[in-house]
């Protein structure tokens, strides 16, 4: 691996100007957790709250989440939060293919020094990042994929959640899959 901590990664990514997202940005927002959490939740991108704060769904957004992690027992703290790029796309646009490409290394090495059992995918941009291809999240929701040691789990983007209120009765119901998928790999 080409770094020997997760301290070391930390310091390149907290000094990254690597893409033109560095630009605009308050904030570089690594992600926190539990470094040995078995759920790796990873959302797209900063927004607003989280380029001020520096820290990963700490908005509307994270609320719903810490709420839905409620549903299934768990804390934000036992789990770990991140996002596929690391700073804020300006007025909370899609991040652009050349800048995922960019800062998608820095998610890879966090997910080897994690090794989380599980990694669930919030939204659309997240999912077709982890999974490698388009991903129909009215189709795939809840769907678990296994990939090497690990099992992907799509889900609605807690954003997404918050505009279309319609969704979140599945969206906690993929939670319970997230928990009993979880539970299954632990027992394995
Ligand atoms: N939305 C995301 O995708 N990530 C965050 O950290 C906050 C909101
Ligand atoms: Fe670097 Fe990622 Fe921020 Fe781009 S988004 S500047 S690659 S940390």
């Amino acid at each position: 691996m080409r770094y020997q901590t997760i301290k070391e990664l930390y310091n390149e990514v907290m000094s990254c100007s690597k893409c033109r997202l560095s630009q605009n940005r308050k904030s570089i927002v690594f992600g926190e957790g539990n470094i040995h959490a078995d759920i790796l939740f990873i959302g797209e991108g900063p927004g607003a709250r989280e380029d001020e704060t520096g820290r990963p769904f700490v908005g509307p957004a994270g609320k719903l989440l810490d709420n839905m992690l409620g549903d299934i027992g768990l804390k934000r703290e036992d789990v770990y939060i991140a996002n596929v790029v690391k700073c804020r796309p300006p007025g909370n646009r899609d991040p652009q293919p050349d800048e995922r490409e960019c800062c998608i290394g820095y998610l890879r090495a966090q997910v080897a020094f994690i090794k989380p059992k599980v990694i669930v995918c919030l939204g659309r941009i997240s999912a077709g990042v982890i999974l490698g291809r388009e991903v129909r999240m009215m189709r795939e929701h809840g769907t678990p994929t296994r990939v090497k040691n690990f099992t992907i789990i799509p889900t609605f983007h807690p954003a997404a959640l918050l505009h279309n209120p319609d969704h979140e009765k599945d969206a906690r119901a993929d939670f319970q899959i997230i928990a009993a998928t979880v539970k299954e790999m632990q027992d394995a």
